[in-house]
């Protein structure tokens, strides 16, 4: 299915923004530019009609009478369509309120569950080692943390310099019985992708079970859980032009996981509660786009990678913070000398152009990057940088406003900075 969304024809933003987007927390005019989509994606054409439409559906879906039919439903072509979309079988999808629910089900789940799930010849039971990478998302960070109060043992692998995994410093990890691999598709600040498919089949070998907070491969990668080989990914639909509110745990057939909510017996008794139905039935209704993502994954490649350029050549003593090589065809994390990235945020959102410094969920926070410092760049270098994230709509012409913009910002701020250094001399 071709979604109705007039994207894929003139690739304009603006015209998307207008038509679609009521929501007052997504910029509507169109001197504006929304470079932060790792943040959270504007609603897709088309969705708001359809969420209208699925309002009409208002019973609980565990009602046996007639309202109830309805919304549930809902709730079994949603998960047809995420199961394809990631390549699972349906049964193998439980719907979360987000990425963050999505990776503590996983986590605390399988702590709670692995009592009594066996791997051949080892009980997980007996293993306390937890592997993470150091620049997981910290709903993946905190709750391995968490853990550690009831015994579990977190290893932490390091990244190089361009983010890039230490798979040496893995498969050493390895050799201590492991109980639980998590590790991330993607970096959601510098785009670094991992090499999930070796990294799965490490795993295995060792006798652990992989999960893959897999939030930001969603409109950006062809996800394939059965060819990535992994037991578990987490995925948000917020990430994906969806509404808030919604994701899924990958749970691979046969893999026991103990529920953070108990309650009735939604999701197969796996996450108890009523179920957000707009919501799922809206990541269900974007699941039909799998089609485009590669064609799209390879535009917004082009369009970024022809804007960095730009960015480099413009924007004197910048420099990329990550490998050139296997990272998210959207994502641009640029340290530029001399500036701080929070100041430049403040004039740039003035200016009328949306980016961030690191996560969404940190963003205010005066620490640097933990992602940036994992990689080994010093507090300074982490605290000039800034992250830009294009999205399906986002247009050359808005890049080009904005290199504008940014090339004039940066001028002034070191300005300033000279003025400043040369009062106190
Ligand atoms: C890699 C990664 N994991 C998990 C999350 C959390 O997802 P959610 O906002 O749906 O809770 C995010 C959100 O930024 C993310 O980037």
């Amino acid at each position: 299915m071709r979604l109705e969304t007039n994207l894929s024809h003139s690739w304009t933003y603006d015209s998307v923004r207008r038509t679609m987007n009521p929501s007052p927390f997504i910029p509507q005019s169109s001197d504006r530019v929304y470079l932060d989509h790792n943040a959270t994606s504007p609603l897709a054409l088309g969705l708001v009609e359809e969420l209208v439409r699925w309002s009409r559906s208002w019973g609980n879906p565990s009602s046996i009478h007639w309202d109830g039919r309805a919304p549930k439903n809902l709730l079994r072509e949603a998960r047809q369509r995420v199961a394809k979309l990631v390549g699972a079988n349906p049964l193998e999808v439980v719907f979360t309120s987000g990425g963050s629910e999505a990776n503590n089900l996983a986590l605390k789940g399988f702590h709670g569950a692995r009592a009594v799930s066996e791997v051949p010849g080892e009980r997980l039971a007996d293993r306390s080692q937890f592997i993470v990478s150091a620049v997981e998302h910290p709903s993946v960070r905190k709750t391995v943390d968490y853990l550690t109060r009831w015994g579990v043992q977190v290893r932490v692998i390091g990244v190089d310099r361009d983010g890039q995994i230490d798979l040496d410093s893995y498969a050493e990890a390895l050799k201590t019985p492991t109980a639980l691999v998590s590790v991330m598709y993607a970096n959601n600040e510098t785009g670094t992708i991992f090499p999930i498919q070796k990294m799965t089949k490490m795993a295995h070998e060792a006798g652990a079970i992989f999960h893959c907070d897999a939030v930001q491969a969603l409109g950006k990668a062809v996800v394939d859980v059965k060819k990535w080989g992994v037991d578990l990914a987490s995925f948000s639909a917020h990430k994906f032009y969806g509404l808030k509110g919604a994701g899924c745990l990958y749970v691979r057939q046969g893999l026991q996981l103990e529920s953070l909510i108990h309650g009735g017996g939604q999701e197969r008794g796996r996450r108890a509660g009523t179920e957000n139905v707009m919501a799922i039935a809206a990541m269900g209704w974007m699941a039909q786009a799998a089609d485009q993502i590669e064609e799209r994954a390879g535009a917004m490649k082009a369009l970024r990678d022809e804007f960095e350029q730009i960015l480099l050549a413009r924007i004197s003593d910048s420099r990329i913070n990550a490998s050139p090589g296997k990272r998210l065809p959207n994502t641009t994390s640029i340290q530029i000398d001399g500036i701080d990235g929070e100041t430049l945020l403040m004039n740039l959102d003035m200016a009328g152009f949306a980016v961030s410094t690191g996560a969404a969920c940190s963003a205010g926070s005066p620490e640097p990057s933990p992602v940036l410092l994992a990689m080994g760049l010093s507090r300074k270098e982490a605290q000039s940088s800034m992250r830009l994230s294009i999205g399906w709509g986002t247009t050359r012409e808005e890049l080009a406003r904005f290199v504008e913009t940014l090339q004039v910002t940066v001028q002034r701020l070191r300005s300033l900075r000279d003025a400043v250094k040369d009062e106190h001399l």
